[in-house]
């Protein structure tokens, strides 16, 4: 039976379980999809002998992306571009590494904001850590402008000398924010546990579209603010979601696919939890 893993630390909030192992139930695929916590130092051991431990492959969390990105052989594009690797398999023996955040982010936005892409489409990223990257580079491939806003303003022009886009500090924002056609929350502001995300969005056009890759809460204050103010707003959810079937295809087969069902699981497990 293939065995594929979440490694993380820690790793006992991962959904990622929950989401695999609804796509082998209703796959019927013969299979384990299984959470590893694995401290720094437990971590390159434990992929460089992925095969020895049992697994097939598995995906890469929090503290660990940038220790798979510089372990493995070789590398797809989207993690060559972003520097972290969140997806892991075997090839001939061999450990390579993708990153399945770019595609998330992007088809979560395609699939919950359809028509987004409008002629001449400005998108303002809010944030320069790695989610951010995994954004401006999904705008980049897209050919869309993008506007990065960050606190530190150093870590903003890196980005955006990077990947073509334009830096600015966080004053900037109120003149930004008119002629923004997409916005996204790239920060870890507004998370449960984390300082509010203080955005007042007065400025922002109606027609622009919010998105927020936070998603406990599902619907962030930022989300609130937008959907009481008529904007179509997409959760970090959704790219949770889309982001998973890359993996899935590789490990398994088959055709996983974000269906309502299984939004509603995760969905139902995130309110639960959140409720204790
Ligand atoms: P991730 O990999 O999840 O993106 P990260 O690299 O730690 O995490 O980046 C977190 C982002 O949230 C950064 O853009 C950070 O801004 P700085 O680069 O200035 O640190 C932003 N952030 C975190 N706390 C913040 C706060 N209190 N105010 C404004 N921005 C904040």
């Amino acid at each position: 039976m293939k065995k594929a893993c979440v490694m993380g630390h820690p790793i006992a909030h991962s959904r990622s379980p929950m989401i695999h192992g609804y796509w082998l139930k209703t796959l019927g695929i013969e299979g384990a999809y299984e959470a590893k916590d694995l401290r720094p130092d437990e971590f390159v051991p434990f992929i460089s002998n992925l095969a020895a431990n049992g697994y097939v492959g598995g995906n890469v969390t929090v503290p660990h992306k940038e220790a798979a990105y510089r372990a493995v052989s070789a590398r797809d594009a989207a993690s060559e571009a972003v520097g972290a690797v969140n997806t892991l398999w075997l090839e001939s023996g061999k450990l390579m590494g993708g990153n399945s955040d770019v595609h998330g982010f992007i088809a979560n936005l395609d699939d919950r904001a359809p028509g987004w892409n409008v002629a001449g489409c400005r998108a303002l990223v809010l944030g320069a850590g790695g989610a951010s990257r995994s954004a401006v580079y999904a705008f980049q491939q897209r050919g869309i402008e993008v506007h990065v806003v960050n606190r530190t303003l150093a870590r903003a022009q890196e980005l955006a000398q990077r990947f073509g886009a334009r830096a600015y500090g966080w004053n900037d924002l109120a003149k930004l924010l008119p002629r923004a056609d997409v916005l996204v929350n790239c920060t870890s502001l507004g998370m449960t546990g984390k300082e509010a995300l203080q955005v007042d969005l007065g400025p922002l056009n109606r027609s622009a579209v919010v998105y927020d890759i936070v998603y406990v809460p599902l619907e962030t204050a930022l989300l609130a603010q937008a959907r009481q103010r008529g904007h179509r707003t997409v959760d970090g959810l959704g790219m949770l979601l889309q982001q998973a079937g890359f993996g899935f295809r590789k490990w398994f087969g088959g055709d996983p696919r974000v269906m309502p069902e299984l939004r509603q699981i995760v969905e139902a497990d995130i309110l639960a939890k959140s409720s204790k």
